[in-house]
């Protein structure tokens, strides 16, 4: 039973090796950030209060982060394992997470802020289906357009370059911490994110065996 973290900062290409490994896992992949958007769209109590945070690049206050999450996890399909995605992102979130469940790997993702900041920049995602595209590295068959479902892309509220800087610096200060959290407890292997997916996702493979 895999119960896998995916640890790195904006960009670094989580959500993508997350989307594909959970696959082939079987396991369910856990996006705080996925979760916290579609309660946005929903425009539920909680989404409409985290939306501000979000936007500006900020974190969204724990306890908020830790309901949508605690509901996701007692769901049956995360009893098999999971791979969660943007959580934890801070030590008070590390700590909560040890209360719930077991962590039995936390990888690392690593890439150079240049790049990172290229990648969140050129990122466009469908609306509909959730899809997430790259100008430049990934880009759709159609310009502008879902290959699964014709949508109009569109760019994140936060991929903007004011709340790039804003979650760059939010990363150095409040998530970057965990890695010396989760290197203490054995837990930690650092990937290397630089390449194309499938190159990272070797790299992924090789670290879970
Ligand atoms: P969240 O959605 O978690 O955003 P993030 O951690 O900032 O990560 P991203 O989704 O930006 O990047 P990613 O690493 O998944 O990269 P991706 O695969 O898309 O969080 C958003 C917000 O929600 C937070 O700012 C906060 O407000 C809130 N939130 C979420 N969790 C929270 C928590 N626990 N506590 C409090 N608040 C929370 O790739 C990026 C781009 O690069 C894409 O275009 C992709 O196609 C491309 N790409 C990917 N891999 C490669 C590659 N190998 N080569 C070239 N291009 C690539």
């Amino acid at each position: 039973m895999p119960r896998i973290v995916f640890l790195g900062p904006p960009g670094v290409g989580k959500g993508t090796q997350a989307t594909t490994l959970a696959q082939q896992l079987g396991v369910p992949h856990l996006s705080t950030g996925d979760l916290l958007r579609a309660a946005v769209a929903a425009r539920t109590p909680l989404g409409l209060e985290a939306q501000g945070h979000m936007d500006a690049g900020r974190l969204v206050p724990d306890d908020l982060v830790l309901k949508i999450l605690g509901e996701r996890l007692a769901a049956p399909d995360a009893a098999r394992g999971f791979l969660l995605d943007g959580f934890p992102r801070n030590l008070a979130q590390a700590e909560r997470l040890a209360g719930i469940t077991t962590i039995d790997l936390v990888l690392s993702f690593e890439l150079p802020a240049k790049l990172l900041i290229e990648r969140l920049a050129g990122r466009r995602v469908c609306p509909t289906c959730q899809s997430v595209y790259n100008i430049v590295t990934r880009p759709p068959k159609v310009e502008g357009k879902c290959d699964r479902d014709g949508t109009a892309l569109v760019q994140r509220p936060d991929d903007r370059p004011e709340a790039i800087t804003t979650r760059l610096a939010v990363y150095a200060e409040q998530t970057a911490p965990l890695l010396g959290f989760y290197r203490k407890s054995g837990l930690l292997r650092s990937i290397d994110a630089a390449g194309t997916p499938d190159e990272v996702a070797a790299r992924v493979r090789n670290a879970l065996h």
